[in-house]
């Protein structure tokens, strides 16, 4: 095709997602795969036999409303009713998407303009790199610094500038499993305000938070009218590859979302959006089983990588662990990742990629604990071969 790059300039370096390359890497190896965040064990059966029943009664088979079915809509806005005292009107203030995924791409390119600037933590979560460029905005890092990984609220406040048209948050976070506080939350409400910034959060952990709680920024004053909360079923009800999520905000936001959204898939997952909304009315038990299961893996998992050497760096949130492999006389974790799986059958994935300075996290791997126990027992047993 000659001289020019088929891929445009805005996804240029964006290539193969580490996960993809992990994922590949375990598959080829048979190793553990520690790497991409997904459960090994399928949520709820009942949540499953109702995607079953949905489907053999022909509900949801054919395009679903553009929003997303009106059950899981009034199940989203009661589930945030119920958790966080948040009224919503499920007609205007909800948009069920494919996945946090979409919910994100479609927030990104229905907010901002080319030129735009968006402050974002880093490490970022790698799909909010990729919709900044796609909507031609240029990103913003604020660096979340071990051991506490809090972000440095002086250094938010410098950093926005007339340029500056959102706020991109992620609570719990991923990778780093920090979980911000309600003064943390407060103080960043008040520059958004101050600022006339919106705001735009990715809440997907949110049943995930082992220390503190999670608070919405959404529910804070001033927040209601400039913020799009963004969560996915995925990680809450263990259905990672059924890619239902969804966008909650005020009317004007929400229709600027879906314009974005009806022509990246239009609707999505028909029959399994009524399978979610009554998964969204699962009982309290089930919310705390699920929390405390994944604390519990959290324990054993960070023990292990203890015991084999790693500096751990605690999550309060997420089902992340972020580690510092410098004790093991180890320097580059991109390069640690990738023999890692030929060394001791395990994968993981290097937070390095996650930054756009990699130095910044050169030394820092990422392990999922979201797996069986026996399976982190026996991936903790493997990597004490490193500490031989
Ligand atoms: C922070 C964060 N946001 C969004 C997603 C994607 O969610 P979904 O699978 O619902 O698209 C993930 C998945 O790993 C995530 O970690």
């Amino acid at each position: 095709m000659g001289g020019r790059p088929l891929l445009n300039r805005r996804l240029e370096g964006l290539g193969t997602t580490i996960f993809a390359e992990m994922s590949a890497l375990a598959a080829e190896t048979g190793a553990i795969n520690l790497g991409q965040g997904f459960p090994d064990t399928d949520g709820p059966e009942s949540v499953r036999e109702a995607a079953v029943r949905a489907l053999r009664d022909g509900r949801g088979n054919q395009y679903p409303p553009g929003p997303g079915v009106p059950e899981l809509r009034e199940a989203i806005a009661d589930h945030q009713r119920r958790f966080y005292g948040i009224d919503l009107d499920p007609d205007t203030e909800v948009l069920v998407t494919a996945g946090a995924t979409e919910a994100i791409a479609a927030t990104m390119l229905a907010l901002l303009e080319p030129g735009d600037e968006v402050i974002a933590f880093e490490p970022y979560y790698d799909s909010y790199a990729a919709c900044i460029a796609m909507a031609g905005a240029r990103r913003v890092p604020l660096t979340l610094r071990a051991p506490s990984f809090r972000p440095d609220l002086d250094e938010l406040r410098a950093k926005i500038t007339p340029k500056t048209r959102l706020l991109l948050l992620n609570t719990p976070h991923n990778p780093t499993g920090m979980v911000l506080t309600l003064e943390e939350l407060s103080a960043i409400a008040g520059l958004a305000v101050e600022h006339n910034l919106l705001v735009v959060t990715d809440e997907v952990y949110e049943h995930l938070v082992f220390e503190g709680a999670h608070h919405p920024i959404a529910a804070l004053p001033g927040m209601r009218e400039r913020t799009v909360s963004i969560s996915s079923a995925g990680k809450t009800f263990s259905f990672t590859g059924w890619k239902v999520g969804w966008a909650t905000a005020s009317p004007p936001l929400i229709a600027a979302v879906r314009t974005a959204k009806q022509y990246l898939t239009f609707v999505s997952a028909g029959p399994l959006q009524y399978a979610i909304a009554e998964a969204l009315c699962l009982p309290d038990t089930y919310f705390d089983t699920f929390r405390e299961d994944l604390h519990r893996k959290r324990d054993l998992l960070a023990d292990g990588l203890r015991t084999a050497g790693f500096e751990v760096y605690t999550p309060q949130g997420t089902y992340f662990l972020t580690t510092d492999i410098t004790p093991l006389g180890e320097k580059d974790a991109y390069n640690f990742c990738r023999s890692l799986p030929t060394r001791c059958g395990v994968v993981a994935v290097p937070n390095s990629v996650f930054y756009d300075d990699p130095e910044q996290g050169h030394s820092q791997v990422r392990f999922t604990f979201c797996k069986k126990d026996d399976i982190l027992h026996e991936a903790a047993r493997q990597l004490r071969h490193l500490a031989a």
